[in-house]
């Protein structure tokens, strides 16, 4: 497939369209820099927006949502389920409260963020379970247009699939040049699951990193346009975070060029650069 716009889409398992770039909202504060970095990355032409329960930014990203002046069915919004809310019931509350400060009637993505925290990590299949039992009635109910799961390794995506009757149709996961993440996202690969890529930039880690640069003074373009490039390249979804218009702007502004093999094979050697990722499942939290 060929990618030259951001209002381009994959096509999600269930049929929904999901705009190839979504715009990153993580330590992003609430308030003015939310409000204003959403209202920057709709004018610049993402229509795709990632927050989050745990980022407590909702309210600001939908009052941005809202002065954008965009129509909603235009608008691709994500956000996830924090840990504490990791039941049927729970989850309910958790929904109707995002909806509640995003000022919207319906998600157009909604995301388990972790497999098992520390809070059930004994119990996390059983509550996972029963928490995507809920996701599943409201995805049917059309409050949630697309569920999904983040930070899910093999093993939790299989105990999931074993009582799912709506398998997942995102796995949002830390993936860029320095952690290729090879065998979940081959595991998404087969059950079409698609893989989004969080910290695509590796949270500005990779931004300095000397192969990356040469690479972006080849083609004129900076070392995180070579980085957004290289996580569509491989068929992933990435959410670039900025709070600085020209960097929302850069970050969208990839559709001009393209690496060669050669270039996304050397990216790929790049494993470990930015150090090694926790692994994830294990978080302290
Ligand atoms: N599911 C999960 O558990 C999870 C976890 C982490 C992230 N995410 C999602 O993924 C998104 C992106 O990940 P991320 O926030 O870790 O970071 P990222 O997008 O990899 O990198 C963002 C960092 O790079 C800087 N930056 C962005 N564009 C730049 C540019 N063109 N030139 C120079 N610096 C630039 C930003 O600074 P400024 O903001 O100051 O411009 C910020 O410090 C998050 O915002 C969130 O939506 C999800």
């Amino acid at each position: 497939m060929t990618i030259s716009s951001l209002t381009d889409t994959f096509t999600l398992n269930n049929g929904v369209k999901i705009p190839v770039i979504g715009f990153g909202t993580w330590q992003t504060p609430d308030g003015d820099v939310a409000y204003q970095s959403v209202l920057d990355a709709l004018k610049a032409g993402y229509r795709h927006i990632d927050t989050a329960a745990a980022y407590g930014n909702e309210a600001s990203v939908g009052r941005a949502i809202k002065d954008s002046g965009i129509p909603r069915e235009e608008l691709f919004v994500t956000s996830k389920l924090w840990n504490d809310s990791h039941s049927f019931e729970a989850a309910k509350i958790a929904l109707d409260k995002s909806l509640q400060l995003l000022g919207l009637d319906y998600l157009d993505l909604y995301l388990i963020h972790w497999p098992n925290p520390l809070i059930n990590r004994r119990n996390w299949d059983k509550a996972n379970a029963e928490t995507w039992r809920y996701m599943e009635d409201a995805n049917t109910d059309g409050k949630i247009r697309a569920i999904g799961i983040s930070n899910f390794q093999i093993e939790h995506v299989e105990a999931l699939l074993k009582t799912a009757t709506i398998a997942p149709m995102v796995n949002q996961l830390f993936v860029n040049p320095s952690d290729l993440e090879k065998d979940i996202v081959a595991f998404n690969n087969e059950h079409n699951i698609l893989t989004e890529a969080y910290s695509p930039l590796g949270t500005g880690s990779l931004l300095e990193v000397p192969q990356i640069n040469d690479i972006a003074t080849k083609y004129n373009k900076s070392a995180a346009q070579v980085l957004v490039r290289w996580s569509l390249q491989h068929g992933f979804l990435p959410l670039p975070k900025s709070t600085h218009a020209e960097r929302i702007e850069q970050n969208a502004d990839v559709f001009d060029f393209a690496l060669t093999d050669e270039e996304m094979t050397a990216l790929d050697q790049l494993e470990g650069v930015a150090g090694t990722h926790q692994d994830a499942s294990q978080a302290d939290f």
